[in-house]
C-alpha cells in the first residue's frame, strides 16, 4: 500500500506540521494524515491496544490552575481521598480483568503522603500473578524526594502533562505554588534520571493557544522522546475561571485564525502528527476525546495514530467527584460491562487487547530515532 511520506517522520518540520493542522478537506486528511498515521502506528507498535486501569485515588488540589474542576478554589466540589483499601481493591480489579498497567492519578494532594504512595505501590506490585503489574503514577508536581521514594517502591511509569510548550501560556493559566513557579519539563528530565518511563501531553485548544504553540508541544515531544503521550482537547468547567466567562483567545494575525480549536477533528490531527512524529510511544484514545464523541470518539481515536485506553476503575460512588471537566465520559459505566463492551469494539475496528505490561517499544534498527 502506498502512503503519502515515508514512515520515518523524525524529525518532521515545523512548517509541515503547521500546515497538516490546517488541512479541512476531510478526504485529504484521511489520505495525508489519518491513513499514514494509522499504518506507522501498526507498523511500530502493532495492533494490540494495551489497557490501563485508572484509579482516580484522590481529587484534593493544592493548585489553582485555570482550566480544571479539582481546582481548590472551587468549593462547590465535596472532595474524596481512597483509602489503602479501596486502592488495593480497585487495582486486583485490574488484575481480574486482565490489565497490565494501573495508573494511579489524583489532584495535586500533600494529603497523599510519600510513605502511604510507597506503600501502596510496593502492595500492588506485590500482588499474586504471573507478572506484576506496573504502576504508572499521575499525581502532578512533586518533589523528588518523595518521586525517588515511589521509584523504589516500585513505580514504572509517571504521568505529567507539561500541557502547554509556550511558558507564557503555562504560567498564565497554571499560577504557582508559594514555593516559587514550577517547570514541568525540568521535572519529566529528571524522573527519566530515576529510571521512570515518562510521559507527557498537551490540552488541545485552551484559550490562548496559537498554532505554532501546539506545533511546538508535538515537537517537543519528539524532542523528549516521550514513551508516553497524552492529549486531548479543552472542555470548559462552568466552575473554572476559563469556563465561567468569555475567554482570553489568541488572536488573528496575516489572515491567519491563531487560536486552536478545542475541536474534535483538531484532537485527531494531534494525535495523528504525534504518532508520525513518535512513532514507537504509547498514545490514549482519551475519555476526554470519548467525551466529544461519546459514539465514536474512541475508535476513531484509535484508528488515527493512538494505541492505548485506560478504561476507568474509581469506584462508583467517587467517580463523579472526580470531575476535571463536565459530562465525562464513563460517569456510570461498571468496570466488567465496560470492559465487555470495550473488548466488542476494539475487535469491531480489528483490534486486540494487548497482552502483559505494555511498556514502550525498544527503538529497533530501523527506525531508531
Ligand atoms: N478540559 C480538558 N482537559 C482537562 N484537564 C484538566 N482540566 C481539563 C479541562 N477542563 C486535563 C489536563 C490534566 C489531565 C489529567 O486532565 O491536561 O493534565
Amino acid at each position: 500500500m502506498s502512503v503519502a511520506f515515508p514512515m520515518r517522520m523524525v524529525p518532521m518540520e515545523k512548517m509541515d506540521i503547521f500546515c497538516f493542522l490546517h488541512v479541512e478537506d476531510a478526504s485529504a486528511l484521511e489520505r495525508i494524515l489519518y491513513t499514514p498515521a494509522d499504518q506507522c502506528r501498526r507498523h511500530h507498535v502493532g495492533d494490540e491496544v494495551h489497557l490501563r486501569g485508572l484509579i482516580e485515588v484522590s481529587n484534593h488540589c493544592a493548585r489553582q490552575c485555570l482550566y480544571c474542576g479539582l481546582r481548590a478554589p472551587n468549593t462547590a466540589l465535596p472532595r474524596y481521598r481512597m483509602t489503602r483499601e479501596e486502592i488495593l481493591s480497585s487495582a486486583r480489579q485490574a488484575r481480574e480483568l486482565g490489565y497490565g498497567t494501573v495508573v494511579l492519578q489524583a489532584g495535586e494532594d500533600p494529603g497523599l503522603t510519600g510513605p502511604f504512595v510507597a506503600d501502596v505501590v510496593s502492595t500492588i506490585k506485590a500482588l499474586p500473578g504471573e507478572v506484576p503489574l506496573a504502576v504508572t503514577l499521575s499525581l502532578g508536581e512533586r518533589n523528588d524526594e518523595d518521586l525517588r521514594l515511589w521509584r523504589q517502591a516500585g513505580a514504572d511509569r509517571y504521568l505529567l502533562r507539561f500541557e502547554t510548550s509556550n511558558a507564557e501560556l503555562f504560567h498564565r493559566i497554571h499560577p504557582p505554588l508559594p514555593g516559587g513557579p514550577s517547570d514541568r519539563i525540568a521535572q519529566l528530565r529528571r524522573m527519566r534520571e530515576m529510571g521512570y518511563e515518562i510521559g507527557s501531553g498537551t490540552m488541545i485548544g485552551v484559550p490562548g493557544q496559537t498554532y505554532a504553540d501546539l506545533v511546538n508541544d508535538i515537537t517537543l515531544f519528539a524532542e523528549l522522546e516521550m514513551e508516553m503521550i497524552g492529549v486531548g482537547p479543552f472542555l470548559p468547567h462552568p466552575h473554572t475561571p476559563l469556563g465561567a466567562t468569555q475567554p482570553q483567545t489568541a488572536p488573528a494575525r496575516d489572515g491567519f485564525e491563531m487560536q486552536v480549536p478545542n475541536s474534535e477533528e483538531m484532537t485527531y490531527k494531534v494525535i495523528a502528527l504525534t504518532r508520525l512524529a513518535c512513532p514507537r510511544a504509547n498514545i490514549p484514545s482519551t475519555t476526554a476525546l470519548a467525551t466529544l464523541n461519546q459514539a465514536q470518539g474512541r475508535e476513531l481515536g484509535l484508528q488515527r495514530g493512538a494505541n492505548v485506553v485506560m478504561p476507568n476503575l474509581t469506584p462508583p460512588c467517587y467517580r463523579a467527584m472526580y470531575e476535571i471537566y463536565p459530562a465525562k465520559a464513563c460517569l456510570y459505566e461498571a468496570p466488567g460491562q465496560f470492559h465487555t463492551d470495550l473488548l466488542n469494539r476494539l475487535a469491531a475496528i480489528g483490534r486486540r487487547p494487548g497482552q502483559g505490561q505494555g511498556s514502550a517499544a525498544a527503538p529497533d534498527t530501523t527506525t531508531r530515532r
